[in-house]
């Protein structure tokens, strides 16, 4: 099988643009970001708190998560329900921040994501996914953008959707995200070593599209 790592910080563009890449590649399209949100959302569910790690490690276990594709969308599965409209609130985002530096969380989520890799030809975006999920996946990108920049995306995006944005709010939040999720103690997130990194701070979409495409073509003889 084929596995492509796309790792980096919230707001990078890794979901748009691992969804671009693997469509060109026709290869199966794994948001890890998704999984740890459905676990996030059972435990919000099932009223545990954010900030009680020993309570989410003791009530992970309970939490069915599985993956389906339906017209080529990613669709997770909580004890069978389709969960995806419901991954997004800032309530789950808030939760699966805190519980994805939980151990046992992780390695239930890491599993299932190997069980997909090992299975069929996937790019696979995520935190640690380069680092500890698939380390010898044969191509490896770090996609990352200024702090500023990723704010700005998020500002006008809200902007579209009708939403109050306030940039400097947007901005704080990003950079604690960012500490938290590069502080952790279990997988925090880093470049692996072997990671090719792409700075999106100053390219279009289909820029940095095609400049994955071709490390991809470099490193595996795709075409
Ligand atoms: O990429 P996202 O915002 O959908 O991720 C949701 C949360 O899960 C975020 O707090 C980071 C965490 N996460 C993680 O720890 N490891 C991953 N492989 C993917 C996401």
């Amino acid at each position: 099988m084929t596995n492509i790592a796309i790792d980096g910080p919230a707001g990078a563009g890794k979901s748009t643009i691992a969804k671009k890449v693997s469509k060109e590649l026709s290869f199966i399209y794994v948001d890890t970001g998704a999984m740890y949100r459905a676990m996030a959302l059972y435990l919000h569910r099932n009223g545990i708190p954010a900030d009680d790690a020993e309570k989410i490690a003791a009530a992970c276990g309970g939490a069915e998560i599985s993956i389906e594709y339906r017209d080529g969308e990613q669709v997770v599965l909580l004890g069978g329900e389709n969960v995806n409209p419901y991954l997004r609130t800032s309530e789950v985002s808030a939760m699966a921040s805190k519980s994805s530096a939980v151990p046992q969380v992780r390695t239930r989520l890491v599993q299932l994501q190997q069980e997909l890799a090992a299975a069929q030809n996937v790019v696979m975006d995520g935190r640690d996914i380069g680092t500890v999920v698939l380390p010898n996946a044969q191509v490896k990108i770090y996609l990352t953008a200024s702090v500023e920049v990723r704010a700005r995306r998020r500002f006008l995006e809200m902007q579209e959707k009708g939403e109050n944005a306030d940039f400097d709010r947007i901005a704080a939040d990003i950079a604690e995200r960012d500490h938290r999720d590069m502080t952790r103690e279990v997988s925090p997130l880093r470049q692996a070593d072997d990671a090719v990194l792409v700075d999106t701070s100053d390219m279009t979409i289909d820029q940095v599209t095609q400049r994955i495409l071709e490390i991809v073509r470099d490193r595996t003889g795709l075409n």
